[in-house]
């Protein structure tokens, strides 16, 4: 039986690291409550990565992005080399506020899973339209064919997917939320994508994001096509982020 996963996305929250440490912290303290029922994965801002490797914890460390050469003359950039050596295991990818408000392209995005790939860490990608009238099939077929073209058959088991309307992203209106079960259209959507560009049935976590919160989260993950949830502005909140933990560790797969 697999865990449910939580990955808890900060975003460029908090201030200071003894914030982050503290946060990080009670995230971990809070797994252990939960019986270590569910799979935890914080992911922090770059600077508070290596302190934050230093504290043992059945919690897995992720990166919110980065680039997909090695080393070289890209003013302001972290290389995956670089997290690796942070014990950072998994890496966020394409995410809304980097497609769109940093203007990262599909190309862009291809190229990271495959150097996030190529060093031994799990990506996460993120993929999801950006208004709730848009033709979300055929903008999922497009992100996700650009986005895993030409990737090894053998690394796509490998990838962790997200799918994260945007429109649904940080927002505490009710009717700006999405539903389980239209989010469900959508993640039957992205597996028959997968099938199809593969040739055969392929079977990786599909998680849901956007303004999950202890009050919506258990109707996303009691579904079993559901593997888990992408936390945002709830994942700095240590309340709320408790609550999430513990809500889902209750939950079987
Ligand atoms: P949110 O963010 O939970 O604050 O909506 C989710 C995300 O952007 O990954």
């Amino acid at each position: 039986m697999n865990k449910k996963i939580i990955i808890a996305n900060w975003k460029m929250h908090p201030n200071t690291l003894a914030e982050a440490e503290s946060l990080y912290h009670f995230s971990c303290d809070s797994c252990i409550a939960g019986g270590n029922n569910a799979e935890v994965i914080v992911c922090p801002p770059f600077v508070y990565l290596e302190a934050l490797s230093k504290i043992e914890s059945s919690t897995g460390l992720g990166a919110q992005n980065c680039h997909w050469e090695q080393e070289g003359a890209f003013t302001g950039e972290v290389s995956p080399v670089m997290l690796k050596q942070f014990g950072v295991k998994y890496v966020i990818l394409g995410h809304s506020e980097r497609r769109w408000k940093m203007n990262e392209d599909d190309e862009m995005i291809n190229e990271k899973m495959k150097a996030v790939l190529n060093n031994d860490m799990t990506p996460i990608l993120a993929v999801g339209e950006r208004k709730k009238d848009e033709d979300r099939e055929h903008i999922l077929i497009d992100q996700i064919s650009k986005n895993i073209g030409g990737i090894d058959r053998e690394d796509i088991d490998k990838i962790i997917i997200a799918y994260e309307p945007v429109w649904t992203i940080s927002t505490t209106k009710d009717k700006e939320k999405e539903t389980p079960e239209h989010a469900l259209e959508a993640f039957k959507i992205i597996k028959d994508i997968l099938n199809k560009l593969i040739g055969e049935e392929i079977n990786i976590p599909i998680l849901y994001g956007g303004s999950v919160d202890s009050k919506n989260v258990g109707s996303f993950v009691s579904k079993p096509e559901i593997a888990g949830v992408l936390v945002g502005g709830a994942s700095i909140n240590k309340e709320e982020f408790g609550k999430i933990i513990e809500i889902v560790s209750g939950i079987k797969s």
